[in-house]
């Protein structure tokens, strides 16, 4: 597996995996639009996700950690483990490696046992974020199950994050909280939700009036968890289900003392267009963005529920207010544009792919193709053409005319190998191209396969 390229006929597979269209349409429409709680049973036609899968995700994150991303966090009554492996005083990381799931380790009620009996802790409550790079078949077959919703909605432009929770812990110990749209995926056991529409917290004198605009905010001690359970709405699943909660909507995990599992799809909307161009703004190294916003941009996050900026609307917004023409406000539309077509392309995660090193001499003869229904963006700014895939994009700064038609044959799934694609493309499309822009079409390849986003066909591949 040196190149780290995906079958074609895996990734087939788990088309099975998405939830149907008849499924998605009706939630999409009755739920996420009109803001409704529900637990979605047996959506997806098979197993997303399942104990093995767990286990072996959190060994690898424990043994291949990466740097800069956030790192698992168990939390045991009180105390709160969480490891650091680039900068580490406490001796954490090498506390926390033993906890790492040990090869052998069957199930994760075993594994759940385990670390409680070592860290002598009664109960356990278990976070851990995924990244793509953790598991790069867990997040193609993750974008396969959100497909058909994000096909009737807009990416979220908080971004799509991943996590697995897990334990025998009786409430979710930050207690009665709100952050992203909960979209659940219960693995194994029972996992029971208390949710509560926003207005049922926010009127408090202790809840700030910017709760609504936060990613996530925290009730903490003024609301008891006894006080508010029997205004609540319960929400109860168990293995293969779905529990959707609208992203304003307040939420806490209630657990009997048996072991569930649950892998989570978050949804993070934004409530302030601010925080909707915030990685835009940061990509130019604005140092303000406040000064940088016209005021009706930065003022429009307060207005209520129904801000939430679609991505069209948005860019409308920015047409109509942004009539200034200086230069850091054209580098501001382009970076935004940019990231708007990253995100597209990486199916709405946060964490996209990372580029990994293709050895091409072991792809000679290996017939490869793209997915159309995932295809390459491009988005052209200037001189510069940037193609995106997988949610990460790269400038091609040459002229180069057969570029986005050379993008667009690769989204038809076409078939080619590597050293035969550019011939290929140009008898099918009858595109002469010269040798500068055979070049350029070669080096546009080199990216998509570095970004896994070509898959191999044929029988034997490396
Ligand atoms: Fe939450």
């Amino acid at each position: 597996m040196g190149n780290h390229l995906y079958r074609w006929d895996e990734i087939q597979k788990l088309k099975d995996l998405a939830i149907r269209p008849e499924v998605a349409s009706p939630f999409v429409e009755g739920s996420v639009r009109t803001g409704t709680p529900i637990v979605l049973r047996n959506p997806v036609g098979g197993a997303l996700f399942t104990e093995r899968d767990t286990l072996e995700v959190i060994r690898d994150i424990f043994l291949n950690p990466f740097r800069d991303l956030p790192n698992p966090k168990i939390i045991l009554g009180d105390s709160e483990l969480f490891s650091d492996y680039s900068n580490d005083p406490d001796g954490l990381a090498e506390k926390l490696l033993r906890l790492a799931p040990l090869p052998d380790e069957e199930t994760v009620s075993s594994y759940v046992e385990r670390v409680k009996r070592e860290t002598g802790s009664s109960e356990l409550f278990y976070y851990m974020k995924i990244r793509s790079a953790n598991h790069p078949l867990l997040w193609f077959k993750v974008r396969e199950v959100q497909k058909h919703i994000f096909n009737r909605m807009p990416y979220p432009a908080g971004g799509v994050e991943l996590d697995i929770f897990f334990g025998d812990y009786s409430k979710t110990p930050t207690n009665i909280h709100r952050d992203g749209a909960g979209f659940i995926y219960v693995v194994s056991g029972s996992k029971k939700f208390h949710v509560w529409p926003f207005d049922r917290f926010s009127g408090l004198d202790s809840v700030k009036n910017d709760a609504r605009l936060r990613p996530a905010y925290f009730l903490g001690e003024s609301v008891r968890f006894e006080d508010a359970v029997a205004t609540g709405i319960p929400l109860e699943g168990s293995r293969g289900d779905i529990i959707f909660w609208p992203d304003d909507h307040w939420h806490i995990a209630e657990g009997d003392g048996s072991i569930a599992i649950t892998f989570c799809m978050s949804f993070f909307f934004n409530f302030s267009i601010l925080s909707e161009i915030e990685p835009a703004l940061q990509s130019i190294g604005a140092g303000d963005p406040q000064s940088l916003v016209p005021r009706e941009l930065s003022k429009s996050g307060g207005s209520g529920p129904d801000v939430t900026p679609l991505n069209n609307e948005l860019v409308t917004a920015l047409d109509r207010w942004w009539k200034d023409t200086s230069v850091i406000y054209s580098r501001l539309r382009e970076a935004y544009t940019l990231k708007q077509i990253e995100r597209t392309s990486g199916a709405g995660f946060n964490q996209p792919f990372f580029p990994v090193r293709i050895d091409r001499e072991s792809l000679i003869g290996v017939r490869l193709k793209c997915d159309p229904e995932f295809p390459l963006h491009h988005v052209v700014l200037g001189k510069v053409t940037h193609v995106a895939a997988n949610g990460i994009s790269s400038a091609f700064t040459d002229a180069c005319e057969p570029l986005i038609p050379f993008l667009t044959w690769l989204n038809t799934g076409a078939e080619f190998t590597t050293d035969t694609a550019t011939i290929l493309f140009q008898e099918t499309t009858r595109q002469s191209v010269n040798e500068r822009e055979r070049r350029t079409l070669e080096s546009c390849l080199e990216f998509v396969l570095s970004m896994r986003a070509a898959f191999i066909v044929n029988g034997s591949g490396p």
